[in-house]
């Protein structure tokens, strides 16, 4: 069953969300507690919408997100989306990218945009899913603990 995530979920999403990114080729060092508190931060805000895959009282996957206004309408900006790594490969991502643009499409959303890796296979999995990459947009970052803005 795939639907919206709850509050009461937050425990077996990060467990999730750990397993995801510790494992090849991501290969993130994230601790139980520092996912928590990256997903409570997402998930606290009046706009934060989420989903989880169940199967018998299960996580195991799960995404979160946030409903912004832009020019032309409503999007849905995905921040984390993870399936636990021995259920991935079998079409549970699909399965739920689906049921979220369906989700919210229902409720008005016009559009569904993310950010992630080059070149990962998770590049591949949008674009089978339908995602096309913005020909007119870069992902930007500036350092604080090493660039000029330091002092
Ligand atoms: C990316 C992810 C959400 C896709 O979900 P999934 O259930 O594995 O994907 P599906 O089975 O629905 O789709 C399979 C397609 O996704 C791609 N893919 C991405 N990661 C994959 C993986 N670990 N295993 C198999 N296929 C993967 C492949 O293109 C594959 O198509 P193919 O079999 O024709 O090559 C999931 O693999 C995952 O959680 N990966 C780790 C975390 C991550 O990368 N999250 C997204 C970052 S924004």
């Amino acid at each position: 069953m795939i639907r919206r995530y709850e509050q009461a979920d937050l425990t077996a999403c990060a467990a999730v969300f750990c397993a995801a990114f510790s494992a090849e080729p991501w290969n993130e060092n994230w601790t139980d507690s520092l996912a928590e508190t990256r997903i409570s931060e997402l998930m606290c805000s009046p706009l934060s919408v989420g989903y989880v895959y169940e199967e018998n009282g299960e996580i195991i996957g799960f995404a979160a997100g946030r409903n912004v206004t832009y020019l032309f309408g409503r999007e849905y900006m995905i921040d984390e989306f993870c399936i636990r790594p021995e259920r991935q490969g079998r079409g549970t991502g699909s399965e739920m990218l689906t049921f979220i643009a369906a989700d919210q499409k229902r409720s008005g959303t016009v559009n569904i945009v993310l950010n992630t890796s080059k070149g990962l296979p998770s590049e591949k999995f949008y674009l089978k899913n339908g995602f096309r990459q913005a020909e007119n947009m870069i992902f930007m970052s500036l350092n604080l603990t090493e660039s000029y803005y330091k002092s």
